[in-house]
């Protein structure tokens, strides 16, 4: 089954106010193509700015405290991102799980706050370059969702997105075979974790996709998008990736 293509940009922390009028040209780009998603993934200080200048697009953060609210400094909750007009929010990034320490029960939690406010949860997993090397990537990304999916995600509430470590910031992408054999893995996963709507639950590539290689990755089968983080930053990089989206 074709799920409907989400191609979503990651900004990690990068970007100004001045940045926003990259957003022109993206909106314009996702309006041209009504067949598939676009988002955009802002710091947080740019959430309702972003939504401000482009009401089309779909605005998310880049993570989300598990609790409703209280005493955690410095932290931003699932209803302070609906709030500000995000619709989506990435948990789990790599570079999260490794700076910041979290865990797959921690990342659960978060999903879990996002979909309960009504965001989309994007979880990412992916394996480090010594992971893959000793032949465990499947094994590794595998587990990662056994803890980190929540059990109520559906096909409009969870969104996947396998990130293989060594792929990200390195302009390096794992062969096309691998990517098919681990979206193929991730999907079986998905219908035992999630039974029927494992199915409907949409799982991107992330890590270095570019203009000239994002068809080729988005053609692959169980590839339903991308997350794009450096391509993402500039509409000049980003646009021919949603062309390459909607001809894949
Ligand atoms: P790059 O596209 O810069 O490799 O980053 C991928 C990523 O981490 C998106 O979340």
């Amino acid at each position: 089954m074709a799920l409907r293509k989400l191609v979503a940009g990651n900004w990690k922390m990068n970007g100004s106010r001045g940045a926003l009028a990259e957003l022109d040209a993206i909106a314009a780009a996702a309006d041209g193509n009504p067949g598939l998603d676009v988002a955009i993934c802002p710091p947080f200080t740019l959430i309702a700015p972003a939504v401000a200048a482009a009401p089309g697009l779909s605005i998310g953060a880049q993570d989300v405290h598990m609790a409703e609210k209280g005493a955690h400094t410095g932290c931003i909750s699932a209803a302070m991102l609906k709030e500000a007009g995000a619709r989506l929010a990435i948990v789990g990034h790599s570079e999260r799980r490794a700076d910041n320490h979290e865990t797959d029960a921690e990342v659960r939690a978060k999903a879990e706050a996002a979909i309960a406010a009504g965001l989309t949860a994007i979880v990412c997993v992916g394996e480090t370059e010594a992971e893959r090397d000793a032949g465990r990537a499947v094994a590794v990304v595998e587990g990662q969702l056994d803890g980190s999916v929540p059990p109520q995600g559906k096909g409009d509430t969870l969104v996947i997105a396998y990130e293989p470590v060594w792929a990200i910031g390195t302009g390096r992408t794992p062969s096309i075979g691998d990517v098919g054999e681990m979206h193929a893995a991730i999907r079986g996963k998905l219908a035992t974790l999630l039974g029927a709507e494992g199915a409907k639950v949409r799982i991107l590539y992330g890590g270095s996709v570019k203009p000239d290689n994002a068809a080729e990755l988005m053609a692959v089968a169980d590839v339903d998008g991308a997350l794009v983080g450096g391509a993402s930053l500039t509409a000049a990089q980003f646009v021919p990736i949603i062309a390459g989206a909607a001809s894949a």
